[in-house]
């Protein structure tokens, strides 16, 4: 297994020569260390088959499967799909899914310590991952909105991106917005956490999943502090051009792992209706996100 980082501006480490069915407990170490120094790490040259995909999952964490269930791989129930590709006229999984910057579970009080990406059928042009380290961007920000945060909670939750499912259709609007907040309703969270793993501060915002700011005794402190540090950290540039934005481009054969507590994300997706499947995992380590 060999390690090699990508260039200096560039998010992660790619790793050649691993072969994730017989990979050793050192290497998963190797791995699992990585993950949380360099915050993505790409495996190249992989052909796994989905259950191997789940055994290899397995070694970093508890497995979850998603709470909806119409993500669901029809034969993989653990693995999230998602697809523009009907099968036998069927569709599978959910098309177009995360344009909008988030970290994955957010609106939940227990987000998974790793996704996993494995794409299986990548289009040739507009692909990729968009990706912002929000421990770097906690550290750029300017001093006065450091200053603003500290002590602050803010408010996470699914409604501003919840998609409609095939069983909504002729359901009152309002009965499904009550379904999803009692499902998921809103749950608070420092705005800046301690990774559990590093110990660096990490801004804990996304623009798709983040909905209110408050202070110490629950006061809302309003829109304008949230879209400033979605401003700050590049969130509400369109282009996603800002440094600091990074994006991941995947080759065939390529799996990505990435910290889902350090790294939000948004998907960049084709305007033209080419073909993309994507398989994800994602896994858990118990651990709740603390203020720093
Ligand atoms: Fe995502």
């Amino acid at each position: 297994m060999e390690f090699s980082t990508v260039s200096a501006n560039q998010l992660g480490i790619t790793v050649r020569g691993l072969i994730p069915q017989v990979a050793t407990d050192d290497e998963i170490r190797q791995l699992h260390d990585a993950v949380f120094e360099h915050k993505l790490v790409i495996l190249k040259n992989q052909d796994l088959p989905s259950p191997d995909y789940l055994e290899f999952a397995r070694r970093f964490g508890d497995v979850v499967r998603y709470y909806e269930p119409m993500y669901e791989h029809p034969e993989h129930p653990d693995i999230f799909v998602s697809s523009n590709v009907p099968k036998d006229g069927k569709q599978i999984g959910v098309p177009r899914t995360g344009k909008f910057w988030h970290s994955d579970y957010q609106f939940r009080s227990d987000p998974f310590a790793i996704t996993f990406i494995y794409p299986q059928v990548i289009p040739i042009k507009n692909r990729g991952t968009f990706y912002i380290n929000m421990a770097d961007a906690y550290r750029r920000l300017p001093g006065d909105l450091k200053r603003e945060i500290e002590g602050t909670y803010s408010v996470h939750s699914v409604r501003k991106y919840f998609k409609i499912r095939p069983s909504d259709v002729y359901r009152p609007l309002s009965e499904v917005i009550r379904e999803v907040e009692t499902k998921t309703p809103p749950h608070i969270c420092p705005t800046v956490v301690k990774h559990p793993r590093t110990g660096e501060p990490v801004l804990y915002i996304s623009e798709g999943f983040t909905v209110g700011i408050q202070d110490g005794d629950g006061n809302d402190l309003g829109e304008d502090l949230l879209q400033r540090l979605f401003e700050a950290t590049g969130q509400l540039d369109d282009s996603c051009s800002q440094p600091g934005t990074h994006l991941v481009t995947p080759e065939p054969g390529d799996l990505l792992m990435w910290d889902n507590r350090s790294l939000i994300h948004r998907a960049l997706h084709t305007p033209t209706p080419e073909p993309t499947v994507s398989h994800r995992v994602t896994v858990s380590d118990g651990a709740t996100l603390q203020p720093v």
